[in-house]
């Protein structure tokens, strides 16, 4: 069967990689792709958002399966385009419906479906313009430090945590006058929960659910999480505090509620969801939902997975998900982003990437590349994710960056302290 996933990232990449190796792969369309999905299957330059460029080439192409990367088709609305489009309907597309990916797309949803269905989240309330009186003295209430979410998708920069109250009183009033634009016309205000973050996924057709490996990921630039916030900068899989304990807590208190409440909503949901949880001494909270999986976490979920993840998705479009079994590799998988110089501030394209002999406990996954004269280019921020697998995180992560030291382009920057904390 032919397949289309679209984005562009290590992420899209590595499912590419792990498709390619089932039987029942035809042909791998990614839309744009990078240099790295261009070798596995056949790069289409065509965006994200362009839902018409991408039911022709569907249509074109006889693509039967669609997997979207992003966040942003999601909460655009593609999987109701595709669901509801005769020409389309034959088609199977992971992820989930527009009023269901608002789970990711708007936080003051989410934390309200989180209410409701009982499942751990800080305290929070939203507010709006017509509501700063309210909101200064729902401040006054918590204790430092403030945590103010712009509602919409902000590219990963709609949430501000404050020491200050003055100074989370002045950023508030900014971010409901359009700091984040229509992002933070609605701010939620949450209790600040102090623990250790893990990235927690599960596959569902919106009853059952399979859970997929858990990961770690570093969002800040600098080593010992410093400095601006980014993409995602590496990450583990395992988690050692992700014990079988915290994971039957986690299963029982947020996994099996959140389905049910999708159930219940009636949300039409064929995908990931993505739970961004927080352990507060070894007790989860879901600190944000995404509908979709992680990037970098899904370069190292994705080498752990030793089933035919086409078959999985397979199950997953005959109602026969429940049946499959889904074997995990108990060794270590680690990754390490190798960024452009500036990143995440302003960087320079176009620098020609040689990268050396890789073995088979080596996966390099392209992010932003794009092959230019027959030769791989750097085309974005975060360029390459290289991930190893080894018998323990320290093994995996010195496979990692020993290649590092094996890739080379202009201003090539990386953490070298990827699992620190573990
Ligand atoms: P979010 O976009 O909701 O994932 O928030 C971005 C980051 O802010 C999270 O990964 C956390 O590191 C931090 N964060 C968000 N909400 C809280 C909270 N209530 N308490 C502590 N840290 C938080
Ligand atoms: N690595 C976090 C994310 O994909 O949102």
């Amino acid at each position: 069967m032919n397949i289309l996933i679209i984005g562009s990232g290590g992420r899209e990449h590595a499912l590419a990689w792990k498709i390619k190796q089932s039987k029942k792969a035809g042909i791998i369309f990614t839309a744009p792709g990078n240099a790295g999905t261009s070798e596995i299957g056949i790069n289409l330059p065509i965006g994200i958002n362009d839902f018409a460029k991408i039911k022709e080439a569907v249509l074109f192409h006889k693509i039967s399966m669609v997997i979207v990367g992003p966040e942003d088709p999601l909460v655009n609305g593609i999987c109701d385009y595709f669901r509801n489009d005769s020409e389309l309907s034959h088609v199977f597309i992971i992820g989930p419906d527009k009023y269901a990916a608002q789970l990711e797309g708007s936080k003051e949803f989410a934390k309200n479906f989180m209410q409701k269905y009982h499942i751990p989240t800080a305290r929070f309330k939203s507010f709006n313009k017509d509501q700063i009186n309210e909101a200064f003295l729902f401040l006054n209430e918590l204790q430092a430090p403030y945590v103010l979410k712009a509602d919409g998708l902000a590219a990963g920069k709609g949430v501000l945590i404050l020491q200050d109250i003055d100074e989370a009183k002045t950023e508030l009033v900014q971010m409901l006058d359009g700091k984040f634009g229509k992002a933070s016309e609605t701010v939620v205000i949450e209790e600040f929960l102090s623990g250790i973050e893990v990235s927690v996924f599960a596959l569902t057709d919106g009853k059952s659910f399979k859970i997929l490996p858990e990961a770690k990921d570093y969002k800040r630039i600098g080593e010992g999480d410093t400095g601006l916030n980014t993409g995602g900068m590496g990450a583990v899989s395992p988690v050692s505090f992700a014990d079988e304990v915290f994971m039957q807590k986690v299963e029982e208190r947020i996994i099996i509620p959140t389905i049910n409440g999708i159930q219940n909503e009636k949300m039409d949901y064929k995908g990931f969801v993505f739970f961004g949880l927080i352990s507060v001494k070894g007790e989860p909270f879901v600190i944000e939902y995404n509908a979709r999986l992680g990037d970098p976490e899904t370069e190292v979920i994705i080498p752990r997975i030793k089933s035919d993840l086409l078959e999985l998705f397979i199950a997953l479009s005959n109602g026969q998900l429940d049946n499959y079994q889904l074997t995990i590799d108990d060794q270590f998988a680690t990754t390490v982003m190798l960024v452009s110089k500036g990143y995440p501030e302003n960087y320079e394209k176009g620098k020609p990437i040689q990268i050396g002999t890789t073995n088979n406990d080596i996966h390099i996954f392209h992010a932003g590349t794009k092959v230019h004269e027959k030769m791989a280019i750097t085309n974005g921020g975060r360029v390459i994710a290289v991930t190893a697998v080894g018998n323990s995180m320290k093994v995996a992560l010195s496979k990692s960056y020993s290649m590092i030291e094996k890739i080379s382009f202009e201003g090539k920057n990386f953490r070298k302290d990827i699992g620190f904390d573990l």
